[in-house]
């Protein structure tokens, strides 16, 4: 079974070769392809990924290349985790927003249109070469935004495509592990969109939990989610949101807390990041070391602008980990035909009503050799089923915008989203992402 990789030199392909170096099955993937557009960042991996072979006699075999096509030509699963434009590109989608006094981030906000933008002809491209050159593999898309990339992706590939995320899991894995359920045993009132979903109920043994978690501020507390949040808050609304909803409900403080630190995110990463391909390239005997090394701090800092200062994630988040684990659940569920639930962002049908059919929700799903189900979700009513419509329709604006190379649709969905306030905004935000992200830019010419 051969597995592609595109984004192949990315950080985290090593956490992916880790949970495939854990598979003992005897239907597994035996065969890893990693592409991608920068061969020095490929040559970086690919020293980590040998170290890590060192001592598994069952490993997959790796090879690398900068040739697309002949990355995808005949292979049975890919996974895409791309970045187009780069880091730098991340700080200019966070800088633009911030300077115009509006949340700036890589996914939540207009920072994830900007990234939505430029990424969609990308993936468009990816999609077709893909239906002529491996019209059989399946395609699971980590490359943010995961929706909105999904949803594009899609009107080539269908269901072929899905998206997935860790953060839901890890949200389940806390609410059950705060009430000691068993995680098998558990089953997640999850849904939404990608980055924008609640969890509803949390049924065990045939009832329903969450009432018993939302009523227990000292459990709440044990999670990540009350802690950003506030078990009040989180009582309120009678759910627990994805993480990613700080920045909806906490849309000042979010700000504020990015633009006090001395770096955004991006910039962070930007520098601790060439500072680790750097030194696997003089040193690269240490490749791993220097990974683990590098991990653990990007780990340990992940949103830290929603945490107070010198509050410390959970140590079982840190490890935790999470994507590669889906990743993987959900290519073993297909490809050996193992019925597995999981959430993923899959094309609605009539799961999570109020919204079209070919729109790509978030949810649960049953998944077997014929790819993923949705399950009918708990319906979202109230703010949760507003606010994930106007996001919705944002993003298929925006989806529209790239496709025609729309002007006018592309500020129409940032005028729209919910954290753009002004229309002059949306316009600025326009006209400064287009200055500073040439790739962006190019999608209007
Ligand atoms: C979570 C999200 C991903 C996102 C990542 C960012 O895992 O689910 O969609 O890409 O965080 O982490 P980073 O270390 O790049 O800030
Ligand atoms: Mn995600």
């Amino acid at each position: 079974m051969r597995l592609t990789i595109l984004g192949g030199g990315g950080f985290r392909v090593p956490l992916v070769y880790g949970a495939l170096l854990g598979d003992t099955h005897e239907q597994r993937v035996d065969e890893l392809v990693l592409h991608d557009v920068d061969e020095r960042r490929l040559g970086v991996i690919d020293h980590v990924l040998r170290q890590m072979a060192a001592g598994h006699p069952g490993a997959p075999r790796v090879s690398a290349t900068t040739v697309l096509d002949e990355a995808l030509d005949g292979t049975d699963f890919v996974f895409s985790a791309i970045r187009v434009g780069g880091l730098e590109g991340r700080t200019c989608d966070e800088r633009v927003a911030l300077d115009l006094g509006v949340l700036g981030q890589e996914t939540t906000g207009p920072g994830g249109l900007a990234y939505g933008l430029r990424t969609l002809p990308v993936a468009l491209d990816i999609a077709r070469r893909v239906a002529r050159l491996a019209p059989e593999a399946w395609f699971i898309n980590f490359t943010n935004p995961a929706g909105m990339i999904t949803q594009a992706m899609q009107t080539v590939l269908g269901d072929r495509v899905m998206g997935i995320c860790d953060s839901p899991l890890g949200l389940g894995r806390r609410a059950a592990h705060a009430l000691g359920l068993h995680l098998d045993a558990t089953r997640f009132g999850y849904s939404g969109l990608n980055h924008l979903g609640w969890l509803q109920t949390l049924v065990a043994d045939g009832r329903d939990h969450l009432p018993e978690l939302l009523a227990r501020p000292d459990l709440l507390l044990t999670t990540e989610e009350g802690r950003l949040f506030g078990p009040e808050w989180l009582q309120t609304i009678g759910a627990i949101p994805n993480e990613y909803l700080y920045y909806y409900y906490f849309t000042r403080e979010a700000i504020a807390g990015i633009r006090g630190s001395a770096e955004t995110r991006g910039e962070y990463l930007l520098r601790s990041q060439a500072d680790f391909y750097r030194a696997v390239g003089d040193a690269p005997e240490r490749a791993h070391d220097l990974w683990v090394q590098t991990r653990r701090a990007r780990d340990e800092t992940y949103m830290a602008e929603a945490r107070s200062e010198g509050e410390e994630r959970d140590a079982a988040d840190v490890a935790g980990g999470g994507y590669e684990g889906v990743a993987l659940a959900l290519m073993a569920a297909i490809a050996r035909n193992e019925r597995a639930s999981m959430l993923l962002n899959v094309r609605n049908g009539s799961a999570v009503p109020g919204l079209a059919a070919d729109a790509v929700v978030e949810v649960p799903c049953v998944v077997d050799a014929t790819g993923p189900q949705p399950l009918s979700a708990v319906p979202l009513t109230g703010h949760p089923l507003g606010l994930v419509q106007q996001v919705k329709a944002v993003e298929t604006l925006t989806i529209r915008a790239a496709q025609e190379g729309s002007e006018r649709l592309a500020l129409e969905a940032l005028a729209l989203h919910p954290l753009v306030d002004s229309v002059t905004t949306a316009r600025l935000l326009l006209t400064g992402y287009r200055e500073r992200i040439p790739a962006l830019d190019a999608v209007f010419r």
